[in-house]
This record gives C-alpha cells, sequence and structure tokens, in this order.
C-alpha cells in the first residue's frame, strides 16, 4: 500500500509544521484509456480519464480534506465547517470523524444529490439545509467561522489547493509529463486553481510541460463565462450549481496564463458525455461529465484541434454520487415476470 497522500507529496506540499496527518489513502487514482470516446470525438488524439472517483469518500474533494484536517488536527480544532454542494460535505464528514472531530455542514435545500447526502450523514456530521444557494450557505459558514472556533474546510482554505494539486503530479507522473489540455468541471473554482499550481510547480522542478487548461461551467451557472455573478444558478449537474465562485479570480487566470479557456456546456450535452462516458465503462456524476462535454462542443464547433495530442480529462465525483439523474432522466428497467419463458422473451435472438 502507498502511503498516505500527504506523506508521498510531502516536499511539494506547503503545510505547516504541526499537520499530522489524517488520512484514509485517498489519491492514486487511475488514469483511464478512453479510445472509442476518442474516435467518437474525432479528431485523433489520446484521451485519459483522471477518475477521481475512486477516492475514499468518491470524489477528488478527499485530495484537499486530508490536508484542511491534518492541518485543523494539529492544532487542536474540535469541529470543522463547510458549504456544500455535496461532495466536500462527504468528504468533510468521513475526515472529520477520521480525525475524532465534530463537522458541521450547510447543504442548499433540496438541490444536494442523494450519495452525497447520504455519506455526510453516514460519517456523523451535522447537516444542516439552507433555504438558499451553496453561495449563501458559503456566505454563512465564513461568518460563522470567524465567530465560534471551527476550522472552515471550503476551498478559501489554502491547504485544500496544497493537497488537491496531488492529482496534477499524479497525472504528470503516469504520462511522464504534462498532457496538452486538462478539461475539467469547474464550480467554486478551487480544483482548477490547484491544478494549475500543481503543473506550474513541478513543471518548475522538473520540465514536465504544462496544459492548456480548459475549465467548463454548466450553462446555467456560468458566472466565469458570462463576467458576472449569477443569483439563481440552475443545472441537473448540482455539485457545480454555484453563482458566485470563491475562487474566480484565480481560475480565470489560470485559464488565461494556460492558453486555455473557461467555457459553458449544456445540461443536455452534460448528460449525453454523461452517457457516453458509461458506455466505455466509467461511470461519473453529471458534473463530472462536464468537462468532456465542454470539450466536445468545442472541438465539434471547429474551435478546438486536437489532432496528434494528449488530453486528460478530470471526472471529479462517482456516478454512484447521484443514483437518481439515472433513474428519473432514463428508462425505468422494464418489468418482466419471474420466468424463462418472459426472460427468453425479451432478450430474443442474439
Ligand atoms: N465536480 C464535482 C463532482 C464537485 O463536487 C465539484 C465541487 C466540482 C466538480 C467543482 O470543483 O468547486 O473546485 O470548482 N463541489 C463543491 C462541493 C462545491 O461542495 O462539493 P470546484
Amino acid at each position: 500500500m502507498k502511503p498516505p497522500l500527504l506523506q508521498r507529496y510531502q516536499a511539494l506540499l506547503d503545510l505547516p509544521a504541526h499537520t499530522q496527518i489524517v488520512s484514509l489513502h485517498e489519491g492514486d487514482t487511475p488514469l483511464i484509456p478512453m479510445p472509442r470516446l476518442a474516435q467518437a470525438l474525432g479528431s485523433g488524439f489520446e484521451l485519459y480519464v483522471k477518475y477521481e472517483g475512486l477516492n475514499p469518500t468518491g470524489s477528488f474533494k478527499d485530495r484537499g480534506m486530508t490536508a484542511a484536517i491534518s492541518e485543523a488536527a494539529g492544532r487542536g480544532v474540535q469541529a470543522v465547517m463547510c458549504a456544500s454542494t455535496g461532495n466536500t460535505a462527504a468528504s468533510a464528514a468521513a475526515y472529520a470523524a477520521r480525525a475524532g472531530m465534530g463537522a458541521f455542514v450547510l447543504i442548499p435545500q433540496g438541490k444536494v444529490a442523494a450519495g452525497k447526502l447520504a455519506g455526510a450523514l453516514a460519517y456523523g456530521a451535522r447537516v444542516l439545509q439552507i433555504e438558499g444557494s451553496f453561495d449563501d450557505a458559503l456566505g454563512l459558514v465564513v461568518e460563522a467561522s470567524q465567530r465560534i472556533p471551527v476550522a472552515l474546510v471550503n476551498s478559501l482554505n489554502p491547504y485544500r489547493l496544497q493537497g488537491q494539486k496531488t492529482a496534477a503530479f499524479e497525472i504528470i507522473e503516469a504520462l511522464g509529463r504534462a498532457p496538452d489540455w486538462l478539461c475539467l468541471p469547474v464550480g467554486n473554482a478551487g480544483n482548477i486553481s490547484a491544478y494549475w499550481m500543481g503543473f506550474v510547480q513541478y513543471h518548475q522542478l522538473h520540465s514536465s510541460g504544462l496544459p492548456a487548461l480548459l475549465g467548463v461551467q454548466a450553462a446555467g451557472a456560468a458566472p466565469l463565462v458570462l463576467g458576472h455573478a449569477v443569483e439563481q444558478p440552475e443545472t441537473v449537474a448540482t455539485a457545480i450549481r454555484i453563482g458566485k465562485p470563491a475562487r474566480g479570480e484565480q481560475a480565470l487566470a489560470a485559464a488565461h496564463e494556460s492558453g486555455g479557456r473557461i467555457v459553458t456546456a449544456s445540461d443536455e450535452a452534460i448528460l449525453a458525455m454523461q452517457r457516453q462516458l458509461a458506455a466505455e465503462g466509467v461511470w461519473v456524476e453529471p458534473a463530472s461529465a462536464a468537462g468532456l462535454a465542454g470539450l466536445a462542443a468545442e472541438v465539434a464547433a471547429g474551435r478546438l484541434d486536437l489532432g496528434g495530442k494528449t488530453v486528460v480529462a478530470v471526472c471529479t465525483g462517482h456516478g454512484l454520487k447521484d443514483p437518481d439523474i439515472v433513474t428519473q432522466e432514463m428508462l425505468a428497467p422494464r418489468v418482466v415476470p419471474a420466468n424463462l419463458a418472459a426472460l427468453e422473451k425479451e432478450i430474443g435472438d442474439l
């Protein structure tokens, strides 16, 4: 078994000396080649999915949470707090439990997928639904954490980004160099900022190259593309249903510096890409398909020529996080009588 992420990359992470590692053996996720999807998208390139859904709580948040909770544990913090569209909540709850701390999570009412809410509850967090959006909840936890003795573990916490940089390191180590393009969903904009920090840092040390970043927001929640806050963001990809990203400026600067950009993907395109990924054996939650949905749209519109290039798509969360989207949006399985004749009739001639 590999050592915990923070130990493995200790020399590259800017964490205080008091940090006490709290780990669930996060990270070390596979980089999966997707030749059929690459061919379907058209232009003779190599495509890999960084399957972050295989982290301990089913999303990339665990990379950042091990760092934030480890730092908090090292200074004797008793409880942590976050706002969340779901994945941060489950991750904070798990790592707080691991550290023997309390966890308070604020979520937008009725807008968190079942697998995430169940996770936060199962790990023993105090979950509060806010009559408002994620952005309202984030404003509230920022204020609350200044008044009560809890550590804020949203990606405003700089240690979260230190942990999340490790995904960039793993990609470079798996490919032997940075990819030409990295596409990923953008919500509160911490992850794209962390990836860029990681790629730049590794490149400075090992000349590993730099990818162009394609950040993708859902069309109904695209403040960074529109250039202004979105008061009532709406998208089927509830993980990225965010109208005022905390690290928006940093994300825009990262995309620009990398020679890439931030674009949108429609809900239809996101769900179609979720199906295309699943058709090649990789089931991800809707937000996680947004990166590739945006990439596909750019290629189709002739704005991106990927010929001969290597592309990594970050799939941030597991499909099991949001089972309802599949059972509601797609056809329910047919009901058949429990006998062989009925089964054979259904299957027909192969
Ligand atoms: N993909 C998934 C599955 C997410 O849960 C999130 C963010 C993102 C992408 C976007 O990452 O915020 O760093 O730009 N989820 C947060 C949460 C907001 O509360 O779980 P980001």
